[in-house]
């Protein structure tokens, strides 16, 4: 068939295949180890795409935004199709760079399996473990692809150990590499498969020879074993020496890649064209199909769970997981998991802070990367783009007006660094302010904030690149130019000892005798908490006289009075942070005490017992992995030391598999800033870093 005809074919099939037939995947991965790439390919051979884009030149088909262009770097989580033996692989391409842990979080939320790539010779890196800890968050099945396999230094079976010591899994080999014959042994059917043709779109396959088999005949029994342990009689069959047939194999091997006890491991080269149609093949043999994943809970407005299973019956379920705009028009990305969406069909969803709103879906598109095509409606399990909803965020779920129910949130991380923004000379600030607040409708971790004291514009994110990628989308996309200022971190703020502090708040009445005297009093002590514990507050106070009580009105403006005070630090007005607050007593002076006077004096005491209590500021500590050639290594370590980096663990040569080194540390954001042009100086553009947020702690 010609790569037209299965373009439109995959087309068509997008909105026709049977549910068991579809696979919602994602492709992740340490940044660079490749998942762009092997995404590419699989487009290419599906058919799904009419050329291989090679990420070097910019023409990857996933990397449709301008800036991921640009960076070289997949940022923004974009769905495509691929058809594969009457099968539909949904692909969610996944950002690697941690400054969009969001996105690879979001789209891990909706999807029913991953191929984790890894380089095949730095193993596995610090984000391979982040992706890891968030597809165990979700319990996603997982394949793994051990890429670059024609890279020197490269070694198999020594990204498996790196598997089993990092992340305490047992991988099952299923295809070995080998970078000399550009052929894979297939270790379930025994066989030697090699890849023909100008891009390895012609597979051929033929019986191992003995000499091949020999070294890698203890993973073939490997791999029955694992198989055995996912069925009895298979077991059987195996301990006593037999062999069973594949297909019996691969059925048990699916059922525990389900389960999430097996860890399919294949290897290759997507840039050399090696190795990749096993995994699209496992993809569809050895991944759920939404029907075998399990159900999903959701909460009623009362708070009581129901269970959603995959599927036509009960009301329509369905969550926003991504909103993006379109030809200037909000869109908004969205997973089916029970009934079905109809263009027309009036929608309810809940927001995140507790209103229910309803919406009408204007039009329904199925999505491949940049096109979008119409549908008239989308059934469980599909991935489709809505438009027409106003309001609906990222995480709200979808459904029948009159059956309320919510799915687990996703997460929002808080923003750590800012910078101020305002429009350069001939921009409309209006415009400015309207185009922001729809990149921010995007974002889930980004926000648009006016400075209290300053009144400038800031815009907060999660770090340089995410920050500098919306300066050029504002630029390039909507001809926004703004002039900014230095990068500047967010603080918090938090108490060294005990403190306990009163406060009367008086205000007599005004001349006219419009506004009465106002006075109330309060006592607040406050105590430190541990590092990442929060705060805690206690409002339920003694009362003078004894005999009084309190209004719920009064109640709620105490409280508000504490939330207040923790909002504004006394040092540098940043929010407060692991201070376990108590109001402990309350003097109340009749009509005088009003809620305005109770939450004055709250507040005041707060903000007294914070400034006794030996105040001190608390900035990001980064959890950072930097990876260089080893005669970089001194170098890097004076800078990092010069950073106040507290170094954790550094790694040679001898234990990684080329001659770089790694270090672990961890740094104050602030000290990182620019890092990225200082690391490539120190090390000729070979090094690299990443970091995750840790905690906010004293520097
Ligand atoms: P990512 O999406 O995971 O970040 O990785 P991506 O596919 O963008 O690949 C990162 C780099 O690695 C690309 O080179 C790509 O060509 C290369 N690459 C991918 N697969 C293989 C492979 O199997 N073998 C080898 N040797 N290289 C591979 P690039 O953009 O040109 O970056 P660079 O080479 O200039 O660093």
């Amino acid at each position: 068939m010609s790569q037209s005809s299965q373009h439109s074919r995959s087309r068509q099939q997008a909105a026709t295949t049977a549910l068991d037939q579809v696979r919602n995947i994602g492709i992740a991965a340490h940044v660079d180890a490749g998942k762009t790439t092997l995404t590419e390919r699989i487009l290419f051979y599906t058919g799904a795409s009419h050329k291989i884009g090679e990420v070097h030149d910019g023409a990857a088909h996933m990397d449709w935004m301008a800036e991921e262009q640009d960076h070289g770097i997949t940022i923004t989580a974009a769905v495509t199709k691929a058809p594969w033996r009457d099968h539909l692989l949904q692909l969610v391409d996944t950002p690697g760079h941690v400054d969009f842990t969001i996105e690879v979080e979001r789209s891990m939320r909706v999807l029913d399996g991953v191929v984790l790539v890894l380089d095949a010779v730095r193993g596995v890196e610090p984000q391979t473990e982040t992706v890891w800890r968030q597809r165990c968050r979700f319990g996603l099945p997982v394949l793994f692809f051990v890429n670059k396999i024609d890279r020197p230094g490269a070694d198999f079976l020594r990204v498996l150990d790196a598997i089993r010591e990092r992340l305490d899994v047992e991988p099952v080999a299923m295809t070995v590499p080998l970078a000399e014959q550009h052929a894979c042994i297939d270790l379930l059917h025994r066989r030697l498969l090699r890849f023909h043709g100008e891009q390895g779109e012609e597979l051929s396959a033929e019986p191992c020879p003995d000499a091949l088999w020999a070294p890698v005949a203890e993973l073939h029994e490997a791999l029955l074993l694992a198989a055995a342990e996912a069925d009895d009689d298979l077991a059987d069959l195996v301990l006593n020496g037999g062999e069973p047939e594949p297909e019996r194999v691969l059925a048990a091997l699916r059922r525990g890649t389900l389960a999430g006890r097996i860890f399919p491991c294949f290897g290759g080269s997507a840039l050399r064209n090696l190795g990749v149609q096993p995994v699209i093949d496992a993809a569809v043999d050895l991944l759920p199909a939404p029907l075998d994943r399990p159900a999903a809970i959701a909460r009623r407005p009362d708070g009581e769970p129901e269970t959603v299973a995959i599927g036509a019956k009960g009301p329509l379920v369905a969550l926003v997981f991504k909103v993006q705009l379109w030809d200037g028009r909000r869109h908004c990305f969205t997973r089916v998991y029970r009934n079905r969406l109809k263009v027309g069909d009036t929608v309810a969803f809940q927001t995140a802070d507790g209103r229910v709103l309803k919406e009408h879906v204007a039009r329904l598109f199925d999505i491949d990367a940049g096109r979008k095509t119409k549908l008239e409606e989308a059934g469980p399990g599909q991935i489709v783009l809505i438009a027409g909803l106003r309001h609906a965020a990222t995480g709200d779920t979808l459904c029948d007006p009159e059956h309320l129910l919510a799915l687990e949130r996703i997460e929002a991380r808080q923003p750590v660094l800012s910078l101020a923004i305002e429009p350069a000379a001939g921009t409309d600030e209006e415009k400015l302010l309207e185009v922001l607040d729809k990149v921010e409708q995007e974002d889930p971790t980004l926000k648009v904030e006016e400075d209290p004291e300053t009144g400038q514009r800031l815009l907060r994110g999660m770090g340089e690149l995410h920050l500098q990628i919306v300066l050029e989308r504002l630029e390039r996309e909507f001809g926004q130019q703004v002039r900014t200022g230095r990068p500047a971190v967010a603080v918090r703020e938090t108490v060294t000892h005990k403190a306990r502090a009163e406060q009367l708040h008086c205000r007599p009445a005004s001349p006219d005798g419009k506004q009465p005297e106002l006075s109330a009093w309060a006592m607040v002590e406050v105590v430190p908490r541990g590092r990442g514990e929060g705060n805690a507050v206690s409002c339920r106070p003694r009362l003078r006289p004894e005999t009084a009580a309190l209004s719920a009105e009064q109640q709620q403006a105490l409280e508000d009075g504490l939330q207040a005070g923790l909002a504004s630090g006394p040092l540098q007005g940043a929010p407060v942070d692991d201070v376990a607050v108590a109001l402990i007593e309350v003097e109340l002076f009749g009509q005088q005490s009003t809620p305005d006077a109770l939450q004055a004096a709250a507040t005041r005491a707060l903000v007294k017992a914070l400034s006794e209590a030996g105040p001190v500021a608390l900035h990001p500590v980064m959890r950072v992995e930097v990876v260089v050639p080893e005669s970089n290594l001194g170098s890097v370590l004076g800078d990092l030391q010069q950073r106040r980096a507290a170094i954790q663990a550094t790694t040679t040569a001898q234990a990684s598999v080329d001659d770089s080194a790694s270090i672990r540390c961890e740094v104050a954001l602030e000290a990182l800033l620019g890092y990225t042009t200082e690391l490539r100086s120190l090390t000729q553009g070979r090094g690299q870093y990443s970091m995750e947020f840790e905690r906010f702690d004293v520097v």
